[in-house]
């Protein structure tokens, strides 16, 4: 839900004007590399507007109240995803935040959609990582501009020329750094801006608690002052301009260049930087491509779409909160608007109800902000709301499930309730559900891209539609795509199942890669295509 404190000036006024100066981003990386970190970081440098939902870092930071909020504090782990709206240089900035966990990727998957573009956080000891790396196949695969942000410079790590060619390597990018780190890791003594040839000195804070103060130098000053590292720095800063790592408006906004900074989250090292980059170079909202093959205008009507569905926020009411991405027009409270799926109207004048807490509520929303809906049990993960000049956008992607269960009601006769829940959790994404005639809809199959997805399905079964469940694994984690006319041979096949989705979609399982190679040498017309990989 987006929030705007008492305090906050009246913005200027234009649907144009307001999408000019707006940024809608998230960052991706593996868990640990300092992302709640610099979440805290950028609100700190930057002015924070309001969050919606809650932007939850680990233990002790800060909560969100949910029905699985035992769960997320128990793991030290962020399950919802939600957004912060920060304002820097008269510029909106919204951050919409990514489930850290591997396991949650379906949900960080889908929250990319809702962004412009991405930053990608990457340790400086640990390099490209797994998660980081699928997160990158979703934002290539999207067309979504990357900046590179190398966090924990002021540990122990590699080489940054090094570093440089595994993000060459690894995603096909070219790396081109705005700034240098003057000093090797371990020993951040600052940067050297490759575009004005300053130096960049930071100074540490206790404990990295206020802003780090920035002095800026000329580089004989420089030189004087750090001797052999400010050396180096303009040395390899030299070889990487030779070598044409300049940055490129252009290439940065097709997603074939990426430019880089060096930071250190803890430190606050390096924040004002990114939050340039973000006002400087980053794109705000565009056009959205719709199914019709047209595009949205930022400056068209409102319309939106949801990009995730949460529960449970007010325990007491059992909640529906959709979060909705803005593509056109202004969102204006108590509104009332069409869901392109069902055709039926959706009033927004609960908005404010969400969280009650000291801040008012939001009266007005651009391209690019995040709506919190509440009361919003009749909305699906996906669906487009529109207000007269109907719109619908592509559905958002689903992702190849690699866990696979059977789900049941612990108790027969509460099996009104097990549908009911099982189709809600469906409609949120939280898990996906696949169905065939044999398995009957009393043990319908769950299918998730990561296991702990069936975790929460469980746990809110059981106390949100007081159905208790019982999940047996299934040994399949792979799924492919295929369609009726195979349906009958697959199944045929041993360890091989063909199921429906929701949308009607078959999908063949399979228990592993050797088993697909297996029956296609056995059929070599049968058509399997694969998901978008997760
Ligand atoms: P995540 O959200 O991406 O999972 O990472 P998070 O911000 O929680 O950071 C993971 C760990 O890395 C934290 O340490 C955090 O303090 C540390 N960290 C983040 N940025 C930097 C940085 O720039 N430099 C250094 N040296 N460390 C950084 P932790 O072990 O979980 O807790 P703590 O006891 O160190 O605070």
């Amino acid at each position: 839900m987006a929030q705007r404190t008492v305090d906050e000036q009246s913005p200027p006024t234009g649907v144009a004007t307001q999408t000019a100066r707006r940024r809608s981003f998230a960052v991706i990386s593996h868990p640990d590399a300092g992302k709640s970190t610099l979440t805290e970081a950028l609100a700190l440098h930057a002015r924070a507007i309001s969050e919606a939902g809650h932007v939850h870092g680990k233990s002790g930071r800060r909560h969100t109240v949910s029905d699985w909020m035992d769960m997320e504090q128990a793991r030290g782990i962020s399950i919802t995803s939600a957004s912060l709206q920060l304002m820097y240089r008269d510029t909106v900035i919204n951050l919409v935040d990514t489930p850290g966990h591997a396991d949650f990727s379906e949900d960080t998957y889908r929250v990319l959609a809702a962004v412009d573009s991405a930053v990608m956080l990457v340790d400086a000891a640990k390099g490209l990582e797994a998660q980081t790396m699928k997160l990158f196949a979703v934002c290539k695969h999207r067309g979504i501009p990357i900046t590179t942000v190398i966090n924990k410079w002021d540990r122990p790590g590699r080489e940054a020329l090094e570093l440089m060619d595994e993000i060459t390597e690894r995603t096909g990018l070219t790396p081109t750094p705005l700034t240098w780190p003057v000093g090797i890791a371990g020993d951040f003594r600052g940067v050297l801006d490759r575009r004005t040839g300053q130096y960049v000195r930071f100074t540490a804070t206790a404990g990295g608690a206020s802003i780090a103060p920035e002095e800026v130098m000329d580089p004989e000053v420089a030189a004087t002052r750090e001797g052999e590292a400010w050396e180096t720095a303009a040395e390899e800063s030299e070889l990487l301009a030779a070598a044409g790592a300049e940055h490129d408006q252009e290439t940065f906004l097709a997603g074939i260049s990426t430019p880089v900074l060096f930071a250190a989250a803890v430190r606050n090292f390096g924040v004002h930087a990114l939050l340039d980059v973000l006002v400087d170079l980053a794109p705000p909202p565009g056009p959205r491509p719709a199914v019709d093959g047209g595009a949205r205008a930022v400056e068209d009507p409102f319309s939106a779409f949801v990009f995730k569905m949460q529960a449970g926020m007010d325990t007491a009411h059992r909640d529906r909160l959709a979060f909705a991405r803005v593509c056109s027009g202004v969102f204006e409270r108590g509104m009332v608007v069409t869901s392109a799926r069902t055709g039926k109207p959706f009033a927004t004048k609960y908005a404010q109800q969400a969280f009650g807490r000291d801040r008012s509520v939001v009266d007005e929303a651009y391209p690019g902000d995040v709506v919190g809906l509440v009361n919003a049990a009749s909305l699906q993960v996906g669906d487009t709301l529109y207000l007269d000049k109907p719109v619908e956008f592509p559905p958002l992607p689903t992702f190849a499930p690699e866990h696979f269960a059977t789900v049941r009601a612990k108790d027969a006769g509460r099996y009104k309730q097990f549908r009911r829940g099982i189709a809600q959790l469906e409609a949120e994404g939280v898990v996906q559900v696949l169905r065939s005639g044999l398995r009957g809809d009393q043990a319908p199959v769950l299918a998730a891209v990561g296991p702990m997805q069936f975790e929460v399905a469980q746990h809110r079964m059981a106390s949100e539609f007081n159905a208790p469940v019982e999940l047996e694994p299934l040994g399949y984690s792979l799924a492919l795509r295929t369609t009726g006319q195979w349906a009958e041979r697959l199944t045929a096949e041993r360890d091989v199942e063909v199921l429906r989705r929701e949308s009607g979609e078959l999908l063949a399982l399979f228990p592993g890669q050797w088993r697909v190679r297996s029956v296609q040498r056995t059929h070599p017309d049968v058509v399997l295509e694969p998901l978008v990989a997760a």
